[in-house]
């Protein structure tokens, strides 16, 4: 399976070719940058390391890799600032995206392609691409909330002492500041969170809370995210190129599931080499159901004003 990374020169792009060149599933990585000098740098440290990691082609480029990727990752964009929200991004985000897909489309792809967007305003993004790429819908996904249940999981196995593969907790709804802890079907190791040693109410707003604010403070501390995105772009892929099926919180253009459509969310999907496989609508608590519900509402809003904007600009 071949995946280019758009925008794999930069720190996101460049940490998710890593992360596949260290899960050794995928046969071939290009990294396409408009800074090309940058992307041949990374893709040549990576391809480095490959004799003590996995037999795979690291590559670099341009578009002349879209047509035989099985994978399109767009990650290119910039990025906020602390104290900026990944919606406020959407204006000086929403152009250079555009342009990108116009690139995609006109070198064309394979017809099985999976589009998988990572750019923010992530799930403002997805629905862009999926609006305006013609590919089925099921075939563009957004990383969505996956890395923000990663987070939320290592905050909280981190504070209780548990295993971080054992300690499960979902985040569904918008990547970004409506997103929706699901303290309803938390577990550490099938052991429901509400009755393990040592956890109260305080202690789920005080970890959701840091959960929600991680992104900036990663981007305060170090400038941006990098190995937690890396990985959680690697477990959308592998799930992708090994037809995993896993069931991950990941962003797509919704039809109906909790009674959400025509926005782009996270909701427990099931994703593998064909994209979109299904949606598991779980039983929520009710002020889960109104938070998911919100989230729709709030990314709504935002993506009326860019598909105005995206409207106006020709194809
Ligand atoms: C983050 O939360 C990049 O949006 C990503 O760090």
């Amino acid at each position: 399976m071949k995946v280019s990374i758009i925008g794999g020169g930069g720190l996101v792009g460049s940490s998710a070719g890593f992360a596949l060149q260290c899960g050794g599933v995928v046969r071939e990585i290009a990294l396409i940058d408009v800074n090309q000098e940058l992307a041949l740098g990374q893709a040549l440290d990576i391809m480095h390391g490959g004799p003590s990691t996995a037999d795979q082609i690291i590559s670099s480029g341009s578009y002349e890799h879209i047509p035989d990727s099985d994978v399109i990752c767009i990650t290119a964009g910039l990025r906020r600032k602390p104290d900026e929200s990944r919606l406020d991004l959407i204006n000086r985000n929403t152009d250079l995206f555009l342009g990108i897909l116009d690139s995609v489309k006109s070198v064309g792809t394979k017809k099985d392609a999976i589009v998988f967007v990572v750019s923010n305003p992530v799930d403002i993004l997805t629905y862009v691409a999926a609006d305006r790429l013609g590919l089925p819908l099921k075939q563009v996904i957004g990383l969505g909330t996956q890395l923000d249940t990663i987070r939320f999981r290592s905050l909280i196995a981190q504070k209780l002492a548990t295993p971080p593969t054992q300690t499960s907790a979902l985040i569904l709804g918008e990547h970004g500041d409506s997103m929706v802890p699901i303290w309803s079907s938390a577990t550490v190791a099938g052991l429901s969170l509400e009755k393990y040693p040592g956890w109260t109410p305080n202690l789920a707003n005080e970890l959701f809370t840091r959960t929600k604010g991680s992104g900036a403070e990663v981007i305060s501390r170090k400038g941006g995210a990098g190995f937690a995105v890396g990985i959680a772009i690697r477990d959308v892929i592998h799930s992708i190129a090994l037809d995993q099926r896993r069931v991950l919180p990941v962003s797509s253009v919704q039809d109906g599931c909790y009674g959400i459509r025509k926005v782009a969310l996270s909701v427990p999907t099931v994703v593998g080499r064909t994209g979109v496989v299904d949606r598991h609508e779980i039983d929520l608590w009710p002020k889960e159901m109104q938070g998911l519900r919100n989230s729709g509402n709030v990314l709504r809003q935002t993506l009326e004003t860019v598909l105005s904007r995206v409207s106006k600009r020709p194809a």
